[in-house]
């Protein structure tokens, strides 16, 4: 017989930059979601993948036994761990794909493999006890930004997704990051540039916007156009940056949502869909969730946007694919490698 959705207790697992997550699973339900961030890669700028990986297996087991403790969920109650096989860092995910399948070997337990670009894009369906909750209904228009990632996914179920438009370059997170470093700002920039930007005018500054046919995105262009820009202005005032820091921000970050939604609003159009929903770690951006808003109310789009915790990295959304996984019955055996580059 099934086990009933209440009976089924997932650990998942995510390893694949940065964040060393942790999240107990009760059905589709989040019981517990812990991640330890590494601190030790703003001093360089940008995450070192082999100090990325050392942190990993330092927080690994911590990592897990907390999100056991806080769910309240023995080890031995676990019906399956999921784990996050790549796309990512292959030293980082390493840790987490190797504790994955020993604990699930000595437990005699499934494992699940998730690839960690559905991970983002599915969690929109993680429910919490006592928190309302609304999944979009399929198929939908997922914008999935994030710091290796800018691409339109039309969502035709939990496992099937076709890519309808991606960067040919820099991600749209990645262009934050960068110019958030140009600018003298901190890793990651984007937070950085979102709480700048609030106080900024977003007019006051013009950058090129790229010119690429049908729904990819670009973002190199930018890029180039915010260097020479402040090139330009630091040889005319050495201190420009520092003055007119929020100005800047302001104008950058309406450029790069400016970008991001034009393609989104064309995708809509080409495929006739208005649910639209917002996914990775640029979606905790303010000013892109607001144009969120702005198009729901003008174009009638019916939208989604993942609660804080849930746009960074972290295991909660490998939770949620691996409990869809877990119903099919899709397990991954122990000869599957993690694997640093693909697509969903
Ligand atoms: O999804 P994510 O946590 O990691 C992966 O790339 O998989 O995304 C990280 C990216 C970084 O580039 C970071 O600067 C950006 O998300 N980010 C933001 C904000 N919070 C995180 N960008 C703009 N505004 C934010 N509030």
């Amino acid at each position: 017989m099934d086990e009933k959705k209440e009976d089924i207790y997932i650990l998942a697992i995510e390893s694949s930059c940065d964040d060393t997550s942790a999240a107990v699973m009760r059905g589709d339900t989040v019981l517990s979601n812990v991640t330890a961030s590494q601190a030790v890669h703003e001093q360089y700028g940008g995450v070192v993948p082999e100090l990325a990986s050392r942190a990993h297996e330092l927080n690994i087991v911590p990592v897990v036994d907390a999100a056991l403790k806080r769910a309240g969920v023995k080890k031995e109650e676990l019906s399956a761990i999921a784990f996050t096989r790549g796309p990512g860092l292959m030293g980082s995910l390493l840790v987490g794909v190797s504790f994955a399948k020993g604990l699930a070997a000595s437990l005699g337990i499934p494992m699940v493999e998730v690839n960690h670009l559905q991970g983002h894009i599915l969690a929109h369906f993680i429910k919490e006890d006592g928190v309302e909750h609304k999944s979009p209904e399929y198929p939908f228009l997922c914008l999935m930004v994030s710091g290796g990632n800018s691409q339109i996914v039309k969502v035709n179920s939990y496992d099937n997704m076709e890519i309808i438009g991606q960067t040919i370059d820099d991600a749209a997170g990645e262009a934050m990051d960068k110019c958030a470093k140009v600018m003298g700002l901190g890793y990651p920039g984007g937070p950085v540039i979102d709480r700048l930007a609030r106080e900024g005018n977003p007019k006051s500054h013009t950058f090129s916007k790229p010119h690429i046919p049908g729904l990819d995105y670009s973002f190199s262009g930018l890029k180039t156009s915010f260097l020479y820009t402040l090139r330009k202005l630091v040889a005319e005032d050495p201190d420009y940056v520092s003055k007119n820091l929020n100005d800047l921000a302001a104008s950058f970050e309406a450029t790069v949502v400016e970008i991001l939604m034009d393609k989104l609003y064309k995708a809509t159009k080409m495929l006739k869909i208005k649910r639209v929903a917002l996914s990775g770690g640029v979606s905790a951006n303010t000013a892109l969730r607001q144009a969120f808003h702005d198009y729901a109310k003008r174009y009638g789009w019916e939208i989604f946007i993942p609660k804080f915790g849930f746009t960074t990295d972290n295991a909660a959304m490998i939770g949620i694919v691996g409990y869809h996984k877990f119903l099919d019955k899709d397990f991954c055996t122990m000869d599957k490698p993690a694997f640093s580059r693909t697509t969903i």
